[in-house]
Parts: C-alpha cells; sequence; structure tokens
C-alpha cells in the first residue's frame, strides 16, 4: 500500500510534505518519512508509526530544500520500524515506493556482489543501488529506463538525486500515481486527494510510464523513453473538510452519520416525486446481457455477495460473486453477455482494479460502484456510480458498506424495471420503502445500550461466530469481519445451515454467536440452527427484526430487534448493531479504532 507524495517549489517544502502525508495516512501508517536535497545533499527524517511522530522529529531537526519527497507505509517486505521506512537513500538517490518488487532476492544478491551494502529489510532498497549502479555509466533518463525494466512486480516511484535541486522522478507500473501542476511548483501524489489542498490540476501516469517533474515543467516518457502528450484533468477543488467532532472516533462518527448519508444517496438516485430512478445513459442493453459478476475485496466483496441475492431475487440474470484477489489469476472465460461490476470504496483497491483492468482489455462491459469519483477504478470502468456518501476516514467502513449495498440495490432496480423482471407497481413500491430506510436506520441506532452490554461479552471471547441465511448471511459475513478487524477477536460468518457441517464441533460453553434471524423466509429454518448453538452452551446474542409475533425460543442470552421494512431492506438495518457490536468491543479493549493495527484504508499493493 504505502502513500507517495513529491513537492519541488521555490518555497521550504518540507511543512507541505508532511500536510500531504497526513491526507495519505488511510494507505499506511507504519512509518512515515520524508527526504529533501538541500545544497547537493540528501537530508532525511524518518520515524516508526503515525505522521504525527514524524512532525515531532521535525520539530527537533528542521529539514530545509525546495524539493522533497515524503511516504506513509504499510509494511510488506521487512518489519515496520525507522530503518524499513522510506525514503530509502544512498548518497545519490533517495526513494520512494508503493508496490512490491518482486525480484528483490535476485537483484539484491547481484548488487550485493557489486559491493553494495544493504540496511533495510525492504524490497525497494534495492532501487536505490539499482539507480545508484547505472549512474555511474548513464545519463539520468537512460538510467531510469534501464532500471525500471530490470523490476518486476507493480510500483509507483518518487525519485529524487542529490545534485538535481529541481527534479523528481515519478514512475508507474500497477500502482497508480498523480502529477498536479501549481504556480511555480508542481507535485507527484499517489492520489489526487493528497494533491487537493494544492492543485486542482491533474494528469495521472498510465501503466509503464514515467515523467521527470520541474518546478515549472513535467514531461512524460513511455518505458522506451519516448516522449508522450497528458491531459491536464480539472478534479474538484472542494477540499472536504472532514473532522471527528464531538465523536470520540471518525467510526462512530460515520455509523451515526449513515442516516444522513442514505438520504443523500436516495436524493441523489431518487426522482421524488415521480418514484423513478435516476440512472441514465447505461451504455449497453440489457436485452444482451444475461449474466453479472460482482467483484470487490473485504467489505465491498460482501456488498456485492448481498447484491447477488438481491438480483436473485429481482432480476432474471445468471449471477456470481468473486474475491478480486482470485478472478484476477483464475481462468476467467471472458463472454460478450456478462456485466461486470466492481465495489470499491477507495476505488484504488489493488487487486480489484487489476480485475477491472483484465475485464476491459478483454473488451467487456464494466461498471464501477465508488465512494471516490476520482479514483483509477473510477475513471478506467465504462460506466460509473458514485455511493455519495462523503469521505470515510475509519479504516473498517461502515457508511461505505451501506452505501455500496444502497446503490447497488437501487441499480438492480433499475435493471429490472430494464428488463421487465418487475412491474411498475411493484417497483414503486419498492422505492417507496427505500424513501423511508433513512429514518429506519436512524431508529435503529437507538439499539446502543444493548448492543455495549453485549459488547463486554464478546470483546473478552476467544472466538465468536456469526451466522445468518439468505439475505442475512453476507451480514453476518460483514458483521464478523468488523469484530475481527477492530477487537482483534477471532470471529467467523457462517451460512446457520452449515453450522453441522464442521462448525458446530467449535461451540463451548459460554461462546458468543450472533444470530441474524429476520422474520423473513428463512426464519424458521435460522431459529432451529439458534436452537442447536444454544444447545451446545453458546451465548446467543439474537437479532431480529421488530414483530407482534414474539420469538419462540428459550434461553437466548439477548435479543435485539431493529426496526420492520420489506425484506429487501432489513440487511441495512441488521448491519447497524454489528458495526455497533465492533466498535463497543474494541472501544472497551482501548484499540486505536480508527487505526487497527496491521491494516490500512487502501489496499494498493496486491
Ligand atoms: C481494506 C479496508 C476494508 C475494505 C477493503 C476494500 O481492507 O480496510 O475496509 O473493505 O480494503 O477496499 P475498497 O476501497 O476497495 O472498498
Amino acid at each position: 500500500m504505502c502513500g507517495i507524495i513529491g513537492i519541488t517549489s521555490n518555497k521550504p517544502v518540507s511543512s507541505a510534505i508532511i500536510n500531504s502525508l497526513r491526507k495519505l495516512e488511510y494507505r499506511g501508517y507504519d512509518s512515515a518519512g520524508i527526504a529533501t536535497i538541500d545544497n547537493g545533499f540528501i537530508n532525511e527524517i524518518k520515524s516508526e508509526g503515525r505522521v504525527d511522530n514524524l512532525e515531532k522529529n521535525l520539530v527537533t531537526k528542521s529539514l530545509k530544500g525546495t524539493l522533497g519527497i515524503g511516504h506513509v507505509r504499510w509494511a510488506t517486505h521487512g518489519i515496520p520500524n525507522t530503518v524499513n521506512a522510506h525514503p530509502h537513500s544512498s548518497e545519490t538517490v533517495s526513494v520512494v515506493h508503493n508496490g512490491i518488487i518482486e525480484n528483490s532476492t535476485i537483484l539484491k544478491k547481484l548488487l550485493i556482489k557489486k559491493g553494495h551494502k544493504f540496511k533495510s529489510q525492504t524490497d525497494t532498497e534495492v532501487i536505490v543501488h539499482l539507480i545508484t549502479e547505472y549512474l555511474k555509466e548513464n545519463n539520468l533518463k537512460d538510467t531510469i529506463i534501464k532500471v525500471l525494466k530490470q523490476l518486476h512486480g507493480s510500483f509507483a516511484l518518487g525519485i529524487i538525486f542529490k545534485d538535481q535541486s529541481d527534479l523528481i522522478v515519478g514512475a508507474r507500473r500497477g500502482s497508480p500515481l498523480a502529477v498536479g501542476y501549481g504556480p511555480n511548483e508542481n507535485y507527484l501524489g499517489s492520489d489526487s486527494y493528497a494533491l487537493k489542498s494544492m492543485t486542482n490540476k491533474i494528469s495521472y501516469l498510465d501503466d509503464g510510464e514515467f515523467c521527470l517533474l520541474k518546478k515549472n515543467n513535467v514531461e512524460f516518457f513511455n518505458e522506451n523513453g519516448i516522449k508522450v502528450n497528458k491531459k491536464v484533468l480539472h478534479v474538484s477543488s472542494q477540499e472536504e473538510n472532514y473532522e471527528k467532532g464531538d465523536f470520540k472516533h471518525f467510526m462512530a462518527k460515520e455509523i451515526e452519520e449513515q442516516p444522513i448519508t442514505i438520504k443523500n444517496c436516495v436524493k441523489e438516485y431518487i426522482d421524488n416525486i415521480n418514484n423513478e430512478i435516476n440512472i441514465y445513459n447505461i451504455p449497453w442493453k440489457f436485452d444482451n446481457i444475461s449474466s453479472v459478476v460482482l467483484i470487490g475485496c473485504g467489505t465491498a466483496y460482501h456488498s456485492c455477495l448481498m447484491a447477488k441475492y438481491w438480483f436473485e431475487e429481482l432480476t432474471s440474470l445468471n449471477v456470481s460473486t468473486d474475491i478480486a484477489s482470485e478472478f484476477r489469476y483464475r481462468k476467467n472465460r471472458f463472454k460478450e453477455d456478462t456485466l461486470y461490476i466492481f465495489v470499491s470504496q477507495s476505488g484504488e483497491t489493488a487487486d480489484t482494479y487489476a480485475a477491472l483492468d483484465l475485464c476491459n482489455k478483454n473488451k467487456m462491459k464494466t461498471c464501477s460502484i465508488v465512494n471516490v469519483i476520482e479514483s483509477s477504478i473510477a475513471r478506467d470502468a465504462n460506466f460509473v456510480l458514485p455511493i455519495h456518501c462523503g469521505p470515510e476516514v475509519g479504516v473498517a467502513s461502515t457508511k461505505a458498506f451501506l452505501g455500496q449495498m444502497l446503490v447497488l440495490y437501487i441499480f438492480i432496480l433499475k435493471i429490472s424495471s430494464l428488463t421487465n423482471d418487475l412491474d411498475k407497481k411493484n417497483l414503486t413500491n419498492k422505492i417507496k420503502d427505500l424513501k423511508l430506510l433513512p429514518k429506519l436506520v436512524q431508529e435503529t441506532l437507538l439499539t446502543e445500550d444493548k448492543i455495549r452490554m453485549s459488547a463486554d461479552t464478546f470483546s473478552e471471547a476467544k472466538g465468536s461466530m456469526f451466522l445468518g441465511r439468505g439475505f442475512s448471511y453476507p451480514i453476518a459475513l460483514e458483521g464478523a469481519l468488523k469484530l475481527k478487524e477492530l477487537s482483534y477477536v477471532h470471529a467467523e460468518g457462517y451460512p446457520a445451515g452449515e453450522m453441522k457441517h464442521g462448525p458446530l464441533a467449535l461451540i463451548e460453553d459460554g461462546m458468543p454467536v450472533v444470530v441474524l434471524a429476520p422474520r423473513d423466509n428463512y426464519y424458521k429454518k435460522t431459529i432451529s440452527n439458534m436452537q442447536e448453538v444454544i444447545a451446545r452452551g453458546a451465548k446467543v446474542l439474537l437479532i431480529t427484526n421488530k414483530s407482534t409475533d414474539e420469538v419462540v425460543s428459550e434461553n437466548i442470552w439477548q435479543t435485539i430487534e431493529v426496526e420492520n421494512s420489506n425484506y429487501d431492506l432489513i440487511p441495512f438495518l441488521l448491519t447497524i448493531p454489528l458495526q455497533k457490536l465492533a466498535y463497543y468491543s474494541a472501544l472497551k479493549k482501548g484499540y486505536d479504532i480508527d487505526k487497527p493495527r496491521n491494516l490500512a484504508k487502501s489496499v494498493t499493493v496486491e
């Protein structure tokens, strides 16, 4: 993962680099570092942990220079400590890197034979030594071309040189990289978001390209060093000022603001007066589509799985889901009648992007559902549907999950009307129900107290299970993911009917188990499965929807009732207590809720 920033200017750059690094922390927060060129010397400061630590270091050791690069790291090779933090430098060159150099071990051996001494355990350091080596006999541009050809794997690079006080080299293969244009200064960044406070004029490097970036001029080249022209795009200049406000954590805020984010999204996609869906200009005809494949990672994958159930319920299309890291390397038989939908909050997840790229290269129909509209996945899909939920800072996704499900659901309704699977009357009823969703989410947020009590038990457990059937199964997976991400408690999501095929062996006295059993078609079956785990000693937290019928079962430890709605929409409501369960379990343990250990918000390495 990792985030890259580079600035060349006619004024000192270190504090602007720090500001951008803060924006990039969603890509990694194991360590941070900065290097500048000052009077023909490379100066660098690196710190373990957050950008805050780096900034404290900068106060004691000021870094001069009008050109510099910065980095936030998510460790791939080598533990997250100061030595392994980027930039990595020799006397002549300093490098920041996002991605993985797959042939680093072989290159390292060759370089060691030539007398190079390595300081870190990273794959990145080979780039530093390779450049140093090639510079002995080549000019700078040829060095870059030759070095890039030596590297296998994926990367975005920022490179500076001790004797170049106005030059940053940027290079991209696989991992995204943007260039920003300012007044008498230019920028390199992992994405436009990192550059937004400085400029809204952006160009993106394409795969295999590199650039020579000076404060008044940027040149782009392909992998063979042939000059390429670049479009300058004007991205939204609105810097979203997103603060925690009175909340203790961004996650708490992001959970609570879901009624608003859902309302905003419904407003974007639903014509309130005519109860119609505002999705136009779809670039394909559904007469020519018979299958849909939904692809994502992590929470986004769970929203894909949820969509599969809705697709099957509401349309006659064949639907399958895939985890992006699996899809991209499997033998895929691409067919013209298939629509590929990619779901990603950040729009930068490396595996999801690679899966999209693969489909584009095979001339497939591609659609993306993203939160970050200027992202790579949004830019490169044939058709984009934004989720309109505003920035999500908490690493564990909450409001974006609901946003993804919402846009998928609305899109599915639209498709089912185009394919005539759903008649006008049913469609209108479903749209009317949808408009009530923000209020139902708001009311479900009030289940707070009971969840807090249950969270104590979950936070102390050795392990836990989340069970659901049908529409509730993807939500069970998401609930388990949230708990493990935040409170580091082992949690498994399972289809309730599968328990007897193995997982039941894990149930022991006092083990907390969440059972999702709304009063839908699966209700009775799920309640039977619940009884089977209770009989084996599980402490069951039952989450169901409000109803006049009482739950007929004994020995349920806790019951939480979410609001009532049509079956399609119950998954949104079931999600709320699960988000809070994970939040309060982590809070009880005093963990870093917005930045859980070992994770990152945007996973830009495969
Ligand atoms: C990371 C995040 C998850 C997210 C996943 C996919 O693992 O921590 O919350 O679901 O990436 O991210 P995307 O941006 O593609 O939705």
